[in-house]
């Protein structure tokens, strides 16, 4: 018989985890029209999926990759223009994101949140035992600039994160407005630019140059469409990227992924005429559900957008899977109630969801 009762090994869990929920997508199951994690609607070609299965047979399973891959890291910072040793790369942009908190988030530490925030990062805060320090946005969603700037000016955090364009309100960051923020900042300020190639702001890398105290972090979950194998890399100062490898799981790029980022970074024109693409379909479903009866849509520079009706969010989401289309509802974010996000797909998986919207309105 053991000692121990599950209660007892629970409590030996510091309080910071206790506290915290996990990361599940709500609401997710299984249907034909999958709109609601913001990924492309495109596969790789069968034709890169060919040169891929090439590239398998040379790939040794039994060694490890190399602690800090090389070739993935050096293709990235080619194709950022930024010099060597200034690209980490990670398992997904959210791995990197628990860097972060590694290196910058103390016991009782402010980080400046503007809100409502992609939920991980208040999370990836409170289990490091800081304080997410919340900056409401704007009537209209967007955020508030002046306001974040008193609060960095008043806490002065190591860490200040922004999303452009946000999730969840799919508006971009005017780039004067970042730099405000970057210069009133003693600390590092972090740009997750997740939906960078859709963002009509541009990129805020090149803030980089004038000030190092700015992160930028990115995917290839969104417009490279590689959601499922987990690349994402932070672009940084090389001393600050030399001193972040210390608190590093390595190995955290296997061979696989760092095969096929190499391989798609390489077709650079496919992912361009696929961001192009998709905006046509994202503006068409904008406009198409603009012109519904009753239902308000928030201005979008991503690939998804946030609606609502008169119906109760949860309600509308279900009724909506019944019809084999899955959206995400936001009430789990205070300013967003009543609001569901949809991812924009192909232009068939957005005429079902417009479909199943128009029968669900009724
Ligand atoms: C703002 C933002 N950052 C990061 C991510 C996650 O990216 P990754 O798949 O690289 O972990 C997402 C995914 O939805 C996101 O919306």
């Amino acid at each position: 018989m053991s000692k121990h009762t599950p209660e007892q090994l629970l409590a030996l869990f510091r309080p910071a985890v206790r506290a915290q929920k996990p990361y599940l997508v709500p609401g997710a199951r299984p249907v034909s029209v999958k709109l609601n994690q913001n990924e492309s609607p495109f596969d790789l070609p069968p034709a890169l999926k060919r040169e891929l299965l090439e590239a398998f047979f040379q790939i040794d399973f039994n060694r490890y990759p190399s602690e800090h891959p090389v070739r993935i890291t050096q293709a990235i910072e080619s194709q950022c223009g930024v010099e060597a040793g200034s690209v980490l790369v990670g398992n997904g942009s959210n791995e990197l994101t628990y860097t972060l908190g590694m290196c910058f988030v103390g016991q009782g530490d402010a980080v400046i949140t503007p809100t409502p925030m992609f939920s991980l990062y208040e999370s990836m805060v409170r289990l490091h035992g800081g304080t997410p320090i919340r900056v409401e946005c704007t009537p209209t969603y967007q955020v508030d600039t002046d306001a974040i700037i008193d609060a960095v000016e008043h806490h002065q955090p190591p860490l200040t994160i922004l999303t452009t364009p946000s999730n969840p309100t799919g508006l971009a960051i005017p780039k004067k407005d970042i730099e405000r923020i970057v210069r009133a900042a003693e600390g590092f300020v972090v740009i997750d630019e997740a939906y960078n190639e859709f963002n009509p702001e541009g990129s805020a890398l090149d803030l980089q140059m004038k000030y190092p105290n700015v992160i930028i972090l990115r995917t290839l979950s969104k417009a490279f469409g590689l959601a499922g194998l987990r690349l994402g890399y932070l672009v940084a100062r090389p001393e600050i990227i030399a001193e972040m490898m210390k608190s590093r799981l390595p190995f955290m790029v296997d061979r696989l992924a760092e095969q096929v980022g190499l391989l798609l970074l390489r077709h650079e024109d496919l992912v361009r005429d696929r961001v192009e693409q998709i905006k046509v379909y994202t503006e068409a479903l904008h406009r198409e559900l603009s012109a519904m009866d009753g239902v308000e849509v928030l201005p979008t520079n991503t690939n998804f957008i946030l609606f609502r009706t008169g119906q109760e969010a949860a309600d509308l989401l279900d009724k909506l899977a019944d019809n084999d289309v899955l959206v995400r509802n936001m009430g789990g974010y205070e300013q967003l109630q009543g609001f569901l996000r949809v991812t924009s797909g192909t232009p068939s998986e957005n005429k079902a969801f417009l479909d199943a919207l128009t029968s669900a309105l009724g």
